[in-house]
């Protein structure tokens, strides 16, 4: 079977995907859209009369079967999905950012027109995540899922852990790599995890999900006294992107996290992902792998592509698409329980670790540890790690905490780990 391909974008992915194509003689390019001619010719892949400045006319061309978006961003985007659609084309998109927030829209195109979506890349790059959630998977609850799902803040912490670097040292290291964009936003702060943690959230529960309801903080706080206390306490510290199947709520969340070092978590280093699902039937799994990077997702891309292929006439719209019909309920933030590691700065006086003992008392929080220490002139600085409790009593318990009078700062407050 020979099937015509259009291809939106031709940057890190679409050239990757360009250099797999070279094996797949039964896959044909008919035209692929980029901004920049001259750059795109001299990637020396393609013929260049393939190559346009005019997304429409991959969208539109009657001799497209399949379009494939490698080009990001998401009202353009959203707009040529939907002619590319309405011409009865079915999509492969890279996309997070538009299948989190434009998803239930475009599906509903896809539908109209018997056509599909399929997404692999969209979250962990080369990781086969979805296609494994929709389909080996299906016959499990899904009941706890936990990702390290954005690079570019693995890699940060990685080397703030490895190297000591500070966090500004790290991100410009990133930068330089390439691994971070100039402006590290969406990553960092965390958005990009939500994203992909929204994907994912909604393939294992088939509802849909309130992207702005997602809990969400970066690692911009965590200082290399953080990674050093968590260290020292058998810790390493990673930005998880977690979501908890809880019958009637959905639990979902992207923060730092203590992961205890004898985790697989805790070890997937550099710029990695990891996905670890906990399926009723199957129990647990860890998928690790290349996050992105031009073959890694590309070679997601193609997967896709092949499926397709594969499905022939048989394809419907249905396929590997979720009913997606009710909106999911989000636990609450206040509601949602975790341990938590605790560092204060204070005076040293007689008395200042019994007052926070008395503090963790009176919330019905169980001290894991306390310990004081750098004890220098009148200061010192005193961690500690409690038991579970709500994010609600924490947060009455830290109050507590800033009001004592030998209390200086609470320099840092982190969920643990508790699996
Ligand atoms: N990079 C990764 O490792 C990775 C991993 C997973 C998912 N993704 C997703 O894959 C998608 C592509 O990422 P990428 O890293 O390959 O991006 P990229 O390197 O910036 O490439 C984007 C491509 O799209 C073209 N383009 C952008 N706007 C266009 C427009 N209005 N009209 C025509 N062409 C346009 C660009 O053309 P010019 O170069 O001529 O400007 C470029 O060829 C994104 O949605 C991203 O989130 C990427």
């Amino acid at each position: 079977m020979v099937v015509k391909i259009g291809i939106l974008g031709c940057g890190t992915v679409g050239s990757g995907l360009l250099e797999l194509l070279k094996n797949y003689p039964e896959i044909q390019v008919q035209k692929v859209a980029v901004r920049d001619l001259p750059k795109a010719h001299n990637l020396g892949l393609l013929d260049t009369a393939l190559f346009t400045k005019n997304p429409e006319e991959v969208v539109t061309n009657p001799d497209i079967e399949v379009v494939v978006e490698l080009m990001g961003g998401i009202e353009l985007t959203k707009k040529l999905l939907i002619t590319a659609l309405n011409n009865k084309k079915h999509v492969i998109t890279a996309n997070k950012d538009l299948v989190a927030t434009a998803g239930e829209e475009l599906f509903a195109v896809a539908k109209a027109n018997g056509k599909t979506i399929f997404y692999e890349a969209a979250v962990a790059g080369g990781i086969p995540i979805i296609t494994n959630l929709k389909q080996s998977l299906k016959g499990n609850v899904i009941k706890r899922l936990f990702g390290i799902i954005n690079g570019t803040t693995n890699f940060i912490l990685d080397q703030m852990k490895r190297k000591g670097a500070s966090f500004s040292d790290a991100l410009a290291q990133a930068q330089e790599l390439g691994y971070a964009e100039s402006d590290p936003t969406n990553d960092v702060d965390g958005h990009d995890a939500a994203y992909k943690i929204a994907i994912l959230a909604s393939i294992i529960s088939g509802k849909k999900i309130d992207m702005t309801k997602i809990y969400r903080e970066g690692i911009r706080n965590i200082s290399q006294a953080d990674i050093k206390s968590a260290e020292k306490r058998g810790y390493a510290i990673k930005l998880l992107a977690i979501a908890l199947n809880e019958g009637d709520e959905l639990d979902i969340r992207v923060h730092p996290v203590f992961v205890p070092k004898e985790k697989t978590l805790a070890n997937v280093n550099a710029e990695n992902n990891a996905v670890m699902i906990d399926g009723s039937a199957v129990g647990e799994l860890t998928f690790i792998g290349r996050g992105a990077g031009s073959l890694a997702t590309a070679s997601s891309v193609l997967g896709d592509l092949l499926m397709l292929m594969n499905q022939g006439a048989n394809i419907s719209s249905q396929f590997m698409v979720a009913p997606h019909t009710e909106e999911a309920k989000l636990k609450s933030i206040n509601d949602v329980k975790n341990p938590f590691y605790i560092r204060v700065s204070m005076h040293d006086k007689v008395g200042v670790l019994k007052d926070l003992g008395l503090i963790t008392e009176r919330n019905n929080a169980n001290v894991r540890f306390i310990d004081q220490y750098e004890i220098k002139g009148d200061s010192a600085l005193a961690d500690f790690m409690i038991d579970p409790i709500s994010e609600k009593s924490m947060k009455q318990m830290l109050k507590e905490i800033q009001e004592l009078p030998s209390i200086k700062a609470v320099e840092s407050i982190i969920r643990v780990l508790d699996v």
